[in-house]
C-alpha cells in the first residue's frame, strides 16, 4: 500500500489523473472503476478538464461504477447512475453503453448482481478503481461487518451512512434509501490497481484503520492491505491520525519517477 500525503484536492486530482492518462496511453481500451460521492469530484473535473484540452480520451474505455441504491426512481437526481453522468460521464467521451452501474430497480435483486459480476468479468476485469472511504470505514457500501470474500449484493446502509449522505438528500436523512447493491469486497480487490482518495478531518479515523489498523470487517477498507497495488491518496487533514506520516513522505519524496503510483 502506498500513501501519497499532499497538499490539496487538486494536487490529489492531478495524480490520479496521470495514473488514469497512463493507463489510457497505453491501452486505450481499458476499464475503469468510477466511485460516487464527493471526494471523486476534483479528479472528475481534472479528467473532463484534460478531455477538453485533447489530451485524454475515454472513446475506447469502458466503466463499472461501484453502487447503486435501492428504489431510488430512475429519473431521481442522486441515483449513483445519474450522478456519475452529471459529474464525469456526460463531460467525456465515453460510447454510449460504455458505463455501467448495478441495477438498483430490478425486480430480481440476485439475478441482477450476479448479472453484473458476469459484466465486469466479461470486460475483462477492472483495471483503475477509484474509491473513497466511508466515515465508518466502508468502501462501495460494504458497511462494517461485510463479509470480506463478498461479492456484488444488497446491502443496508448504515445509520452513519445514511447520515452522512442526508447533505444530498436535503439534510432529510429519512429521505435517503435504506439499501444499495454494491460490489463486495471480493469484487473490489479483484480490480488491478485501486486508487483511494480520503479528504477531510472526518475520514481521519477511518484513514487510521486502513492504512494501520489490522484487517478487520470492523472497518472494512482494511481489506486493501491485502491487495498488490493500492494507492492511498490523501490531504493533510485526512492523513493527521497516521503514525508514520513522514516515513510516507519519505517514501514518496525518493521515488524513483519512472515509477508512476
Ligand atoms: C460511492 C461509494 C462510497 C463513497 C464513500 C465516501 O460510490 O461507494 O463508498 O466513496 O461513502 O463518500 P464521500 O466521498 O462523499 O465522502
Amino acid at each position: 500500500m502506498e500513501v501519497v500525503i499532499l497538499p490539496d484536492p487538486a494536487a490529489i486530482a492531478s495524480l490520479a489523473a496521470d495514473a488514469v492518462g497512463a493507463l489510457l496511453a497505453g491501452r486505450p481500451t481499458a476499464v475503469l472503476g468510477l466511485a460516487t460521492g464527493s471526494s471523486p469530484v476534483a479528479i472528475y473535473d481534472e479528467l473532463a478538464a484534460r478531455y477538453a484540452a485533447g489530451t485524454l480520451s475515454f472513446a475506447a474505455a469502458r466503466a463499472f461504477t461501484l453502487d447503486e441504491y435501492v428504489g431510488l426512481p430512475a429519473d431521481h437526481p442522486e441515483t449513483y447512475r445519474n450522478v456519475i453522468d452529471a459529474v464525469f460521464v456526460s463531460r467525456v467521451d465515453f460510447a454510449p453503453g460504455a458505463v455501467q452501474g448495478p441495477d438498483g430497480l430490478a425486480a430480481d435483486i440476485p439475478a441482477a448482481c450476479a448479472a453484473y459480476e458476469a459484466a465486469i468479468a466479461d470486460a475483462g476485469g477492472v483495471d483503475l478503481q477509484i474509491l473513497g472511504i466511508g466515515t465508518d470505514g466502508h468502501i462501495g457500501f460494504n458497511e462494517p461487518g461485510s463479509s470480506l470474500a463478498s461479492r456484488t449484493r444488497i446491502k443496508t446502509l448504515a445509520r452513519q451512512t445514511r447520515i452522512d449522505n442526508a447533505r444530498f438528500f436535503d439534510d432529510d436523512i429519512d429521505a435517503v434509501p435504506t439499501h444499495c447493491l454494491t460490489q463486495g469486497l471480493a469484487t473490489i480487490m479483484d480490480a488491478r490497481h485501486v486508487v483511494l482518495v480520503a479528504i477531510g478531518e472526518n475520514k481521519a479515523e477511518a484513514v487510521e484503520h486502513l492504512v494501520e489498523g489490522p484487517v478487520s470487517a470492523r472497518w472494512p477498507a482494511t481489506i486493501l492491505q491485502h491487495h498488490r497495488h493500492v494507492t492511498v491518496l490523501l490531504d493533510e487533514d485526512a492523513a493527521h491520525r497516521l503514525q508514520l506520516a513522514d516515513y510516507y513522505r519519505e517514501a514518496y519524496r525518493g521515488k524513483p519517477k519512472w515509477q508512476g503510483i
